[in-house]
């Protein structure tokens, strides 16, 4: 059991250990998600859930947390009941790309995916090789997270994502050139991880004119 935030999470060695910084992903989904509509908050790589339950008590907002991994999502759905947090929070199992349903839509994405290249995994021996190995850049899971949020994210909406590098951060910010997200900061804790906010342009609205339309 670890404390997060105000949470108590439960895990064991089958999953990732809870990694305290991570409530600041917590912390800044929750005060991204002030300024956006209601409705349900979707988190992707939930693992124990306890970045995206953080985040559900501090909004109140509904949570929907996917995982590929049976175990972590039993954890999810334990620890929910744990912070009295069930009644908002629904636990999907399966990879992120079969998991949800296609006209699902989300004002806010947290995601925290496997982001250790896997040449480098052998420097974790603790941690599940599973919830660590982002493939040879570490960026084969976070690049799946991007898609999905593609995908899944509302006109106007925000994303939390979590990197190690800000040379991932980087590479991000290739990604998404020539699409409607956009990178907007990228808070780096040395030694730690790095957190992205990542922003959908927001629909234009029925009174602008769209490109190209020339009021008279
Ligand atoms: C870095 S761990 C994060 C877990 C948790 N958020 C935490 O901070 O402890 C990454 C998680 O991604 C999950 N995962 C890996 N590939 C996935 C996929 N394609 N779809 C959904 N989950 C995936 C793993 O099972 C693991 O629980």
């Amino acid at each position: 059991m670890i404390r997060f935030g105000h949470l108590d999470i439960d895990f064991d060695d089958r999953v990732l250990t809870p990694r305290t910084w991570t409530v600041r992903q917590s912390e800044w989904a929750a005060k991204l998600a002030a300024e956006l509509p209601d409705g349900p908050m979707l988190e992707l790589c939930s693992g124990a859930g306890q970045i995206g339950l953080l985040a559900a008590a501090l909004t109140g907002r509904r949570l929907v947390c996917v995982d590929a991994d049976p175990v972590a999502c039993a954890f999810a759905r334990a620890n929910a009941e744990r912070a009295e947090l069930a009644h908002l929070v629904e636990v999907h199992e399966g990879s992120m790309e079969q998991a949800l349903g296609p006209d699902e839509r989300y004002w806010l994405v947290i995601a925290d995916p496997p982001w250790v290249p896997t040449a480098q995994v052998e420097r974790y021996p603790e941690d599940p090789r599973t919830a660590i190995d982002g493939g040879a850049d570490g960026m084969l899971v976070a690049e799946m997270c991007l898609a999905t949020t593609a995908r899944h994210l509302s006109p106007g909406g925000a994303a939390v994502l979590q990197l190690g590098t800000t040379g991932q951060a980087d590479r991000l910010l290739e990604m998404v050139e020539g699409s409607d997200l956009t990178i907007e900061e990228v808070r780096d804790s040395p030694g730690e991880g790095v957190l992205v906010h990542i922003a959908r342009a927001p629909r234009p609205s029925m009174s602008e004119p769209a490109a190209g339309y020339r009021a008279v």
